[in-house]
């Protein structure tokens, strides 16, 4: 972690929208230079369960605390994320300030359209009884409070919504349903692609779904339907919560191997959505799991990068940073835990610069298999392999997708930001280092580098500059004077 390149500026620019994302083969990448894009992420959801209170006047989520997302999107951009992942989400508060402040920090978005309250999911006991109009009016309305947003890249349809035999069964024709109906009304309703997709459950390991129904999944999800037109209920993407790298474990040990094997063929970018395996729990997790992801040529080849799951520590104990005040993580001050010096050091040690020069022009893109029961490894176990049995829209919600669905507040980009916070950060001894932690604004629409890249070693001109005459200075102190005289010595 190189703190002291640590740059500050003031919201006096307008810090440009981030560059737009798209799919090819496996693979995300730049539209602007067919560079490939590689997940770099943190699931960000500061209290947990209690990050979302979706009741009353006072009701919040994750992305509408201007005041807690200005420190977290600082600490964030130093550890050199480029994505974060926000689970539930209330389409009807103001999201602006937060968006905005990732935004220039070169943070995209990845975003669950589901939350735990009643009509906003699908209930993974009974799919067919919680798919309807009621249901797909909440998620269209996610997706209108989110697609003004240029860091907005990806949906996810559905979270962990199959774990045992009878889900395997019923569930998946639902999760294409709800990929093809975000799919459509994004089509329709949005000037711009934005990738919908869908999280698994890590089931390699024999649970009650059975051993191959990640595979299945996989599969179900991204095949291709003979006569269904612009492949609408195929996922544009597959991801997993894989937490099966523990501690010291090798690549072999871990079951690694066998993921590059299964997906070697894949059609579609597949990536983890959660991962950071925290076994022992309470001694600091190494993160071993970052050099073969982002290091091995067939881990770099086949996947596309990966979620650490997650910022603050909770009561499960998967956190980077621990907030002093549990009862408010808002005004809270924060102290970075061992595993954020742990996996601020994986970063670094990453060559992102050959990953950055990978191009998609030279990617062997897969066709998709033709959707057919043979696919299925587990259909003699009972693994959904009826591909007829994907629900249709619901005729109620018809109409959702053909006006689209009314929201008064649709989310855009600010022109103007005040990255100050008051809160206080600690390092991992508990010393106050505040300063160091000011967020640098990205005004010509840089992505957020890893720390290996902002020291100027990759000699990519901006960062070589701004690092040669590193400053660090307390996000309270900020001045226009200072921002003017380190103008001049750049
Ligand atoms: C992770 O942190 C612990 C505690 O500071 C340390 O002993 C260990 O070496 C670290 N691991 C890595 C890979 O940096
Ligand atoms: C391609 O564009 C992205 C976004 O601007 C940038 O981060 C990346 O470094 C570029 N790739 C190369 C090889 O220049």
């Amino acid at each position: 972690m190189r703190l002291s390149t640590t740059l500050v500026a003031l919201g006096a620019t307008v810090a440009a929208a981030l560059p737009q994302i798209e799919i090819k083969g496996n693979q995300f990448y730049f539209t602007g230079n067919g560079s490939e894009f590689k997940i770099r992420g943190l699931a960000y959801q500061p209290g947990g369960q209690s990050a979302f209170k979706s009741d009353g006047a006072d009701k919040f989520d994750p992305l509408s605390r201007p005041d807690q997302c200005r420190r977290d999107a600082a600490v964030i951009q130093s550890l050199g994320a480029n994505v974060i992942r926000v689970y539930n989400l209330h389409a009807d508060l103001n999201h602006d300030e937060c968006v905005t402040v990732f935004n220039n920090a070169g943070i995209y978005l990845m975003l669950d359209v589901n939350s735990p309250v009643v009509n906003t999911h699908i209930n993974k006991e009974n799919a067919k009884s919680t798919y309807h109009h009621g249901y797909l009016e909440n998620i269209f309305k996610v997706v209108e409070a989110f697609k003004g947003y240029s860091n907005v890249i990806a949906f996810f349809a559905g979270n962990e919504v199959i774990d045992d035999k009878k889900q395997a069964r019923e569930n998946p024709p639902y999760i294409r349903a709800v990929t093809r109906d975000l799919k459509q009304y994004i089509k329709k309703h949005s000037d711009r692609f934005i990738a919908v997709g869908y999280a698994a459950t890590d089931t390699r390991s024999a649970s009650g779904a059975g051993k191959d129904s990640v595979v299945d999944l996989w599969n179900y999800l991204g095949c291709s339907i003979e006569d269904e037109e612009g492949d609408m209920s195929r996922a544009d993407f597959f991801a997993v919560n894989i937490y099966s790298w523990c501690g010291d474990a090798t690549f072999e040990e871990s079951g690694y191997p066998e993921l590059v094997k299964d997906f070697a063929q894949t059609s579609l970018p597949i990536f983890w959505s959660e991962h950071g395996c925290n076994e022992p729990v309470g001694s600091p997790r190494p993160f071993n799991e970052i050099a073969a992801m982002y290091g091995r040529d067939e881990m770099v080849k086949t996947f596309a990068g990966g979620i650490v799951f997650e910022y603050t520590q909770e009561a499960n104990k998967f956190g980077l940073v621990k907030m002093m005040n549990t009862k408010d993580t808002e005004s809270s001050d924060v102290e970075l835990m061992k595993d954020f010096d742990n996996l601020s050091k994986q970063y670094d040690s990453i060559d992102w610069d050959k990953i950055k020069n990978i191009k998609t022009d030279s990617l062997k893109v897969v066709q998709p298999p033709q959707c057919s029961s043979d696919l299925i490894l587990g259909k003699s176990n009972g693994f959904a392999s009826d591909f007829s049995a994907i629900p249709e829209l619901p005729s109620q919600a018809q109409g959702f997708m053909d006006d689209g669905v009314s929201l008064d507040n649709k989310g855009k980009l600010l022109d103007s930001m005040d990255y100050k916070f008051q809160q206080n950060i600690m390092d991992s001894n508990g010393k106050q280092v505040t300063a160091q932690f000011a967020l640098v604004e990205m005004p010509d629409a840089k992505v957020n580098d890893a720390p290996s890249n902002k020291d100027g070693s990759s000699g990519s001109g901006e960062d070589g500059k701004s690092a040669a005459s590193s400053v660090a200075l307390g996000a309270a102190a900020v001045v226009a004077p200072v921002v003017a005289a380190l103008a001049a010595m750049l």
